[in-house]
């Protein structure tokens, strides 16, 4: 079988950092942690990415390298006769409707691209930022049509494949991002008031948690290293043997939890400063940042790099999404691949068109209390990529005995049997138990 390979060691830590950086560290990461509280989600959601989110890539990793399948036949190679591979089908669903609604926010961010560009986005006041935005996203058209931009972008590149569509583009993209990121944060932190937002971010406030909240840091911390849709065991499938598995999961965890510091650090002093609500919801960063930006000097110039590397980092999240359906499906035939990936791109469009009228007609449109938008965010992040990471962690010590495991983690690094014991047991214990508590708490199973 011919398997596509990365061309680069770097190269594949880039594209696998780009699927995991995206919308989830830049955009929903402050937002999520402003409505939970600020510096008590953050701490949760840290333990979240280090003890169960790092064990869990590293074998994501392991069994994509290991069986070169995509994500469905990984879980048939090692568990052939099973129904392990239902595994990858929620991957797949996951994906799917995960990229139906992403592609609403990477089309805002178009919008807000082209306001920028045309100078729309020139000499307002904090508050008609806001209200400006809030205007752009009940537009229909311009949305409906910024999105399907967004969708056709991640076709265009996915189409193309692997090597010559992501990995180049991620090389140069990725760095960009967190050198600006840096001058941001440099001028949030220079704003009246801004150590108001530092302390909201690091100082935890332990009773503003609540179940509610622990599940969605759990969510969180599997959304943005792109978890239990089995993303990562797709791209790990393209990898060579030689590639040092723990060292380049620990390396994106790392770079991912810099990402989404900063952006807190970047939104936060803005928010206090300007006197606004950390706790505004998915439309926080698109309000506070053109505000902080304003403030600078060729503040409109920084912006529109911001939001071209912002677009690219969500962009990146898009290949691997559509990239793991695709891989599924083509597995046969690899001739179809782009006829596949403008069929499902399309489709995905279609299906995130009430997700995207969420915010202008659909609005009353309400299913358990939820916009369509909401609800299926909801159900990506806090049940389907949660249960998906709970099955992978069962399903890998279950069907790979200790030393296959030892074996296939020492190809490519020095990893000792100390290392090694530590990640199995958080992966064969830890992860599986925390993962059914958070579920139970949320669920009002737990007496307290
Ligand atoms: N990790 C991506 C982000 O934070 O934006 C989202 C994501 C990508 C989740 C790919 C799942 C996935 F398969």
């Amino acid at each position: 079988m011919s398997q596509e390979q990365w061309k680069s060691k770097i190269g594949f830590i880039f594209a696998a950092a780009g699927s995991a950086i995206g919308l989830g560290a830049i955009w929903k990461f402050p937002y999520v942690a402003g409505t939970g509280g600020g510096g008590a989600f953050l701490l949760i959601f840290l333990l979240f990415t280090l003890f169960l989110g790092a064990p869990l890539l590293i074998g994501e990793f392991l069994i994509g390298r290991k069986t070169k399948g995509d994500a469905i036949t990984t879980y048939q190679r090692i568990a052939p006769n099973s129904s392990w591979g239902i595994v990858g089908i929620i991957g797949v669903v996951t994906c799917f409707i995960l990229l139906s609604f992403y592609s609403v926010v990477g089309g805002w961010i178009i919008i807000y691209l082209f306001e920028a560009l045309t100078g729309g986005l020139t000499g307002l006041s904090q508050d008609q930022y806001g209200m400006l935005f809030g205007e752009i996203i009940a537009n229909p058209l311009p949305t409906l049509l910024a999105q399907l931009t967004f969708v056709l972008l991640t076709i265009i590149v996915v189409a193309k494949g692997v090597q010559k569509g992501i990995e180049n583009a991620s090389k140069i993209m990725m760095p960009a991002l967190f050198i600006l990121f840096l001058l941001i944060v440099i001028r949030s932190l220079s704003l009246d008031g801004a150590s108001e937002g530092v302390k909201f971010l690091f100082v935890p406030d332990f009773t503003k948690l609540t179940s509610e909240t622990i599940l969605i840091a759990l969510g969180q911390a599997f959304f943005t290293l792109s978890l239990g849709a089995s993303a990562m065991v797709t791209y790990a499938s393209y990898l060579p043997k030689t590639q040092n598995l723990p060292r380049s999961a620990l390396s994106i965890v790392l770079m991912n939890i810099v990402i989404a510091i900063l952006a807190g650090l970047a939104i936060f002093p803005g928010v206090f400063s300007f006197g606004l609500e950390p706790n505004a919801g998915p439309v926080l960063i698109f309000a506070v940042l053109p505000a902080v930006f304003s403030q600078m000097g060729f503040g409109m110039l920084f912006f529109i790099a911001f939001l071209i590397l912002f677009l690219f980092a969500a962009l990146t999240s898009a290949f691997s999404m559509i990239e793991i359906i695709v891989a599924a499906m083509t597995k046969k035939d690899k001739s179809k691949r782009k006829k596949y990936t403008w069929t499902i791109g399309i489709l995905i469009f279609i299906v995130g068109i009430p997700s995207c009228l969420s915010y202008g007609v659909m609005s009353d449109v309400l299913v358990f209390d939820k916009t369509i938008f909401d609800l299926f965010d909801y159900a990506v992040s806090n049940v389907l990529m949660p249960l998906g990471a709970l099955l992978i962690s069962i399903f890998i010590p279950l069907k790979l005995s200790k030393s296959e495991l030892f074996e296939e983690i020492r190809l490519g690094s020095h990893s000792g049997k100390m290392f090694f014991n530590v990640w199995y047991y958080l992966l064969k214990y830890f992860t599986p138990v925390a993962i059914i508590i958070v579920f139970m708490d949320a669920l009002g199973l737990i007496d307290k």
